[in-house]
Formats: structure tokens, sequence, C-alpha cells
């Protein structure tokens, strides 16, 4: 074995398993990423238009993917750093391509990390950020209350949470429930049924105040987790 595994292998921050998984899933899917998802996952643009960052404010994407929404909400946005995490190098490669191509690297910036184990000083030079988002990912990571968890940690006060993902479909008629599921458990997706109970007993520990929605007849799960300005004192 080469110094350089042996290095890699003992690095426990270094997600191996996880970036493998989805450098498979999104080797060649990456091209063609952004022309087809446009069409399925839903209310991406509607969480950008409502993120609305004062001037300053610093946001982090939880796997951010191909940069779009960085890219989208750093051109909406231009008093608002943007900075994203994703496991998968081979997204992250597509990333630093369109925020390159956009002439926004001096406000948006990517880096290698999982989800749920992350440190965004050490990565950003940032411990917490105004805003996190988390869009169509949860589904995807086996770990995703994990990842929650992390989100919410590294929020400072009055921070907000916000969450776009697969629904439970229920207000769609049942032929269409049945083959959206199939087409996304493909691409090894899961929608989280339980993430408005997990973010209400987020919310009810913490005193956060917990908006949550079901857009386009519950196909999409939509969610603002917004911390108190101070701290709760237990
Ligand atoms: C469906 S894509 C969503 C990308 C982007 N957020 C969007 O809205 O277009 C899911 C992303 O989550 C990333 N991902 C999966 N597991 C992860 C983990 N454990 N930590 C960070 N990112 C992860 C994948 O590599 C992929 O880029």
């Amino acid at each position: 074995m080469s110094a350089y595994s042996q290095d890699v292998g003992a690095d426990t921050s270094w997600p191996i398993e996880a970036t493998r998984r989805m450098n498979r899933m999104y080797r060649r899917q990456r091209h063609i990423y952004d022309g087809t998802r446009r069409y399925y996952l839903l209310g991406r643009d509607q969480l950008i238009s409502r993120l609305q960052p004062d001037a300053g404010a610093s946001v982090l994407e939880i796997g951010c993917g191909t940069g779009r929404n960085l890219v989208l909400a750093g051109r909406l946005y231009p008093g608002a750093r943007f900075f994203g995490i994703d496991v998968s190098t081979e997204m992250l490669t597509s990333a630093i391509a369109a925020i390159s191509r956009s002439r926004l690297t001096s406000r948006v910036r990517v880096a290698h990390g999982d989800g749920t184990a992350f440190d965004p000083q050490r990565l950003f030079g940032i411990p917490r950020f105004d805003h996190v988002i988390i869009s169509y990912s949860l589904s995807m990571i086996p770990g995703w209350r994990g990842v929650l968890q992390a989100a919410v940690a590294r929020l400072k006060p009055g921070g907000r949470l916000h969450i776009v993902d697969f629904g439970r479909q229920e207000r769609l008629p049942g032929i269409a429930r049945a083959l959206l599921l199939r087409w996304i458990a493909i691409f090894d997706v899961t929608p989280r049924d339980e993430l408005e109970r997990e973010l209400s007993s987020m919310a009810d520990g913490s005193g956060a105040d917990l908006r949550f929605e079901r857009p386009f007849r519950g196909y999409a799960q939509y969610a603002v987790l917004t911390l108190p300005s101070e701290p709760r004192i237990p």
C-alpha cells in the first residue's frame, strides 16, 4: 500500500464509503443533472426566493451537488456569501466549474465534506452560518438525522435552516405516486416521512420556530426552522 493510500485510510474525517457511493452515482449523471432535475426537484426555486439573507450574511448548503442552488442564490443576493459542501468529488467538479463560469468565485465557495460530520471552521474559516440549506439531499443520506443535528449546530443564534425534499406524495394519483417512487428508488432516494416529527422535536427542545409545508399536492416537503436569538436557558 502506498503512503498516500495509508494516509487517506487513516484519516477518519475522509468519508471514503459515502464518497465512493455518490461518485458512482454521479460520475456520468452530473453532466445531465441540471438539465434533467429541473423537471422533478420541485420547490428549489421557492426555497431560494424565500431565503432573503441580509447583506453580509453567510449561507451554507449541505449536499450542494452541481452548485446549481449556490449559483442562482449568489446571483440573486449579491450582498451575501455562499458556501457548499458535498461528499461527491464528482459533483464538486461540476460545482467548481459552474461557480467559475458565473464569475462568483469571490462569494461562492465549495469544499469536500460529509453532511453528518464536517468542520466549517477548517473548511471555510467560519464556525456558524446565518442560513443552512438542505435541498433534496436528506433523502439520499442514510444518516439524515445526523445531518439535521449538524446543520442546527452550525447555525448562529436566530439562524435559519431551510429544507426542501421529496414528500409522501399523499395527494398525488396512485399511479403517479407508484411511478415516482419507483423512479427515485433507482437513485437510492428514500423520502423522509418522519422529517416533520424530527424537526418538531428539535424545535420543542431548543425553543425554535418551525414552519412546515407539503407543496405540490404532497410531492415535496418544505421546512424552515428558525433558532431563537438567545439560546434557551434550561
Ligand atoms: C439529489 S442531489 C441534490 C443537489 C442539490 N442540493 C440540488 O438541489 O440540486 C444530492 C446531493 O447530496 C450529496 N450527498 C449525498 N450524501 C452526502 C453526504 N453524506 N454528505 C454531503 N453530501 C452528500 C450527493 O453527492 C448529491 O450531490
